[in-house]
C-alpha cells in the first residue's frame, strides 16, 4: 500500500525544514551544576492519582473557511483519574486543557512524534527541577519523557507550553501550548461561577497565508520586536463569540501570544473586575478601567451579564497604548524610531507601523472577542467581598534584604540580554546561585536610570521566573519615563501571586521570590518568546 502522497511528502519536507532550522547541538551537561536526570520511565514508588499520556503530533485543523491549517497538536489520553481531568480541545490547535486538584499526584507521559526536538514546561507550577521542562531535557522524535509531581500550587489558571532551546516561539506558535487549571477547597468554598460559567479564554495572534497556513517569520525586526500576527484568535478560533446567559461569569484570560501585549477593556465602559492573577485568586476583587495582559500572564475576571438584553453584544477590546514609555533616543525604541519623532507622523513610528509586518500593530485598538447574551438565567450574581487570603512576603525576611539581586534587561542590535549575558546551557555564574529554601529580593531594571540613551532599544519585557510564584514589592519609574506611561500604568496589576511581571521601558520592578523545596536549575527569562529564543533567558541554580 502506498502510504505517502505527494502532498504528505511536501508537508513532511516542510516540517522537516522547521526541524532542521531548529536543530541544536546540546553541550554535554556537567553533573557539577545541577542534577541532570532525564526521566523516560515511570517510577515504581510514585502512585499517581492522575495519569495522562500526552502525544505531540503534526495535524490539520479547520481554523479559517476553506483549507485546513497544518499545526502541531498535543492529544491526551487519561490512563488513570477522574473524568473531566482532560479536554483535548479537538478541532483546534490548542493543547488539551488539564484540570487538577491541589494535592493530586500526577504522572504525565509525554511522547514526541514531531519532526523536531521538544519538551513541555508547566508555567507557574512549583515542581522539581527535572520535572520543569528545562530545554536541556528536550526529547527527540520517538522519545518519551515522564513527568511525575504533586500539585503544590494553590487554585489558579496555569499554563503549559513547549520550552525547546531557540525554537520555543515557533513551537508555541504551531500549537504546543495549553491550559492547566488547578482547583482547591478554599476556592471551591467561595462558590464562584463554575461549570459553563467558568470560561478560560486563551488569546493569541496568528498570521495565515492564502492557503490558510500559519505564517511565522523571524527576521531581525520580528525578533527584536517579537512576532506580531495579523489576526486575533481566542481558544484557537477567529472572530470568537461567547454566548452567555444573563448572570455572573468567571473569565480566565490567558495571553498565549508570542509577543503581543494587550490592554483589555469592555467596550461599554464597564470596569474590569479582576479576581485573580497568575498564581490564583486575589485577597479581594479589584476594579480597573483596563487590564494589561503580557505574554505568559493570566488575569481572571468576574463579570455580571445580567443587565444585557437578550441578543445584544458586548465586545472585549484591546485599547490603544504606547509601548515606548521612555524618552531615550534608542535605535528603534521611540515612536518614530531612527527617523526621529515627527518625521513619520504621530502614531506611525517605524516600530509601531511601517516596519511592523503585522496589520495589527502593537498598541493599536482592535476587538478581541464578543460576548452575546443568548439566554435568560437566574444565577447567584453576588461577588464575594473577600476571596482567598494571601500570606504577605516581607523584604526584611529576604536572605539578601539589603542587597537585591539586580537583573538588567537590555536589547541591542541582534541580542537580548540579562545582565549583559545571553542564554547558554551549563553556564551558571556566581550571582545565579541561590540557596534552597531562601527568600530572595530581585529587581528587574529596564533602563531605569536612563543612562543607556542612544545605545539600547527600549522594549517592554514580561519577565517570568520558573518555580514558585512571587510577589511584587514595588514598581519604580525612572526620570526619563514619559507621559506615554499613563497609557498602561493603571492596568498593571501587581497584587497577589505572580509568575510573569511586565517591566516597561524606564521601570525598575522589585519582587520577592521564595526558592523553596527543590534544588537544581530554574529558569528566568523574558516571555516575549522571540526575545527568549534570542537568548534573553538564564538559569538560576538552586542549591
Ligand atoms: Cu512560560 Cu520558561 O516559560
Ligand atoms: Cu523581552
Amino acid at each position: 500500500m502506498k502510504t505517502t502522497t505527494n502532498l504528505q511528502r511536501r508537508k513532511l519536507l516542510k516540517y522537516a525544514a522547521i526541524g532542521i532550522a531548529g536543530a541544536v547541538t546540546y553541550p554535554s551537561w556537567t553533573q557539577a551544576a545541577g542534577e541532570f536526570v532525564k526521566v523516560n520511565k515511570p517510577s515504581a514508588d510514585f502512585l499517581p492519582d492522575v495519569e495522562i499520556e500526552l502525544t505531540m503530533n503534526t495535524a490539520e485543523v479547520p481554523i479559517l473557511n476553506g483549507e485546513k491549517t497544518r499545526i502541531w497538536k498535543i492529544t491526551g489520553k487519561v490512563m488513570t483519574g477522574p473524568s473531566g481531568v482532560l479536554d483535548n480541545n479537538e478541532g483546534t490547535y490548542l493543547a488539551p486543557t488539564l484540570r487538577f486538584k491541589k494535592g493530586q499526584k500526577v504522572r504525565l507521559i509525554l511522547n514526541n512524534n514531531l519532526p523536531a526536538q521538544s519538551i513541555l514546561h508547566w508555567h507557574g507550577l512549583h515542581v522539581p527541577a527535572n520535572m520543569d521542562g528545562n530545554p536541556m531535557y528536550a526529547i527527540d522524535r520517538g522519545e518519551t519523557y515522564v513527568y511525575e509531581f504533586e500539585i503544590l500550587n494553590r487554585a489558579g489558571t496555569y499554563f503549559y507550553h513547549a520550552h525547546t532551546h531557540s525554537v520555543t516561539a515557533r513551537q508555541v506558535y504551531s500549537g504546543l501550548a495549553g491550559l492547566l487549571i488547578v482547583s482547591d477547597d478554599q476556592e471551591q468554598a467561595l462558590h464562584l461561577p463554575s461549570g459553563d460559567h467558568d470560561v478560560p479564554l486563551v488569546i493569541q495572534d496568528r498570521s495565515f497565508d492564502g492557503q490558510n497556513q500559519l505564517v511565522y517569520s523571524a527576521n531581525m525586526m520580528q525578533r527584536m520586536q517579537g512576532f506580531l500576527g495579523d489576526q486575533i484568535l481566542v481558544n484557537g478560533r477567529p472572530d470568537f463569540v461567547l454566548p452567555v446567559a444573563t448572570r455572573a461569569y468567571r473569565l480566565r484570560l490567558v495571553n498565549g501570544s508570542n509577543s503581543r501585549i494587550y490592554k483589555l477593556a469592555w467596550d461599554n465602559g464597564t470596569p474590569m473586575t479582576v479576581i485573580g492573577v497568575d498564581g490564583g485568586l486575589l485577597e479581594k476583587p479589584e476594579q480597573h478601567a483596563y487590564v494589561m495582559l503580557a505574554p505568559g500572564q493570566r488575569r481572571e475576571l468576574w463579570v455580571d451579564f445580567s443587565s444585557l438584553e437578550i441578543g445584544t453584544e458586548l465586545t472585549l477590546r484591546s485599547l490603544q497604548f504606547d509601548i515606548d514609555t521612555h524618552s531615550g533616543m534608542g535605535m528603534m525604541g521611540r515612536r518614530g524610531g531612527m527617523m526621529g519623532h515627527g518625521m513619520m507622523g504621530h502614531g506611525h513610528g517605524m516600530m509601531g507601523g511601517m516596519m511592523s509586518a503585522s496589520t495589527l500593530p502593537s498598541g493599536s485598538d482592535y476587538p478581541i472577542l464578543k460576548v452575546r447574551a443568548s439566554k435568560k438565567e437566574q444565577g447567584d450574581n453576588t461577588l464575594p467581598k473577600t476571596l482567598t487570603p494571601i500570606t504577605e512576603l516581607y523584604t526584611k525576611n529576604a536572605a539578601n534584604a539589603g542587597n537585591p539581586k539586580t537583573i538588567a534587561l537590555s536589547m541591542a542590535h541582534m541580542s537580548a540580554l540579562l545582565n549583559g549575558r545571553s542564554y547558554k546551557m551549563d553556564d551558571i555564574q556566581p550571582d545565579e546561585i541561590i540557596p534552597v529554601n531562601s527568600l530572595q529580593l530581585i529587581e528587574f531594571d529596564n533602563g531605569f536610570d536612563g543612562s543607556r540613551h542612544g545605545m539600547m532599544m527600549d522594549m517592554p519585557h514580561p519577565m517570568h521566573l520558573h518555580g514558585e510564584q512571587f510577589q511584587i514589592v514595588k514598581r519604580e519609574v525612572g526620570p526619563h519615563v514619559t507621559e506615554n506611561y499613563a497609557s498602561v500604568s493603571s492596568g498593571l496589576i501587581d497584587s497577589g501571586w505572580q509568575d510573569t511581571v511586565l517591566v516597561m521601558p524606564g521601570e525598575k520592578v522589585t519582587i520577592l521570590k521564595p526558592f523553596n523545596d527543590f534544588k537544581g536549575l530554574f529558569m528566568y527569562h523574558c516571555h516575549n518568546l522571540e526575545h527568549e529564543d534570542m537568548g534573553m533567558m538564564r538559569d538560576f541554580l538552586i542549591k
